[in-house]
């Protein structure tokens, strides 16, 4: 059981890369971070790593954001172990469909299929299985880790169709979200982490460590904090 009072954080896909680094960095803020990750043992390992890196625990647990049954079981065990869920933190993403696998005008619909599971509706079943936690107490923080790819006004190229669509619709479910659960206490807003250095980006040179900072950010905000909104190096983004 965690110490009374602390907030507890719930992180998609943060045995590696940009997730792994949100997880650190709400653990030296003091959060304690319930770090899932698909697979059992990176979870497991991830958070050893990262065991007194600062003030706040962390804990693995296993969690595939694209099962439906159990999804909604494993966070209402986290709530019960843990006492609350006070934020969350879509970050699990996949980016299967590079420029040499299909078009929009000639779709590979699995590819299509399988990335709006993950970046779409993972994100989604996540925040309705937390939601009714964050109701309850009257707080909430909710970050979807979205790409300025989604971005209607900057995207202007044909590649990665599933992917642009995929992070334009959790934009969308971003303003959705947030005017649904206006006065509340729970803010949702979305996050370009820019391009950064990770097995998905493996040419990027941006750091995670920069790449983590708004969606933190956002995961700690004030409650007069923004809702509804997008944002890239703590600024608002164009959608
Ligand atoms: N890196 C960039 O340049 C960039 C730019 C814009 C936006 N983003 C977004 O930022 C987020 C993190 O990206 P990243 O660069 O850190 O990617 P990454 O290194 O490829 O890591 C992706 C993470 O998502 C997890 N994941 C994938 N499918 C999952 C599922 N069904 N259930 C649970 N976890 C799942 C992966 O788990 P496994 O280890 O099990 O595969 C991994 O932990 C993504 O949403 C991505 O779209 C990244």
């Amino acid at each position: 059981m965690l110490r009374h009072g602390c907030r507890v954080a719930v992180v998609t896909g943060g045995n590696r890369g940009i997730g792994f680094e949100i997880c650190r960095q709400l653990s030296r803020l003091g959060l304690h971070v319930v770090l899932t990750a698909r697979n059992e043992s990176s979870a497991k390992e991830a958070a050893d790593r990262l065991q007194g890196e600062g003030p706040g625990l962390v804990m693995g647990t296993r969690l595939d954001v694209t099962e439906d049954d159990s999804v909604s079981s494993t966070f209402t065990e986290i709530a019960r172990r843990h006492g609350s869920i006070d934020v969350l933190v879509n970050n699990a993403g996949v980016a299967i469909d590079g420029p040499a696998l299909h078009r929009a005008a000639a779709p590979n619909f699995p590819l299509v299929d399988e990335t709006l599971a993950t970046n779409l509706y993972g994100a989604w079943r996540c925040s309705a299985a937390a939601i009714p936690f964050m109701l309850g107490r009257g707080y909430g923080r909710i970050v979807n880790l979205s790409s300025t790819m989604a971005s209607l006004e900057l995207a202007l190229t044909p590649t990665s169709p599933a992917y642009r669509i995929s992070k334009a619709s959790l934009n969308m479910l971003t303003r959705v979200l947030a005017a649904e659960l206006e006065g509340t206490g729970i803010l949702v807003n979305a996050a370009s982490p820019g391009y950064t250095k990770t097995d998905m980006s493996p040419d990027a040179t941006r750091p995670v460590e920069d790449g983590a900072d708004t969606p933190v950010w956002l995961a700690t905000l004030p409650g007069d904090g923004p809702t509804g909104g997008f944002f890239y190096e703590r600024q608002p983004l164009a959608f």
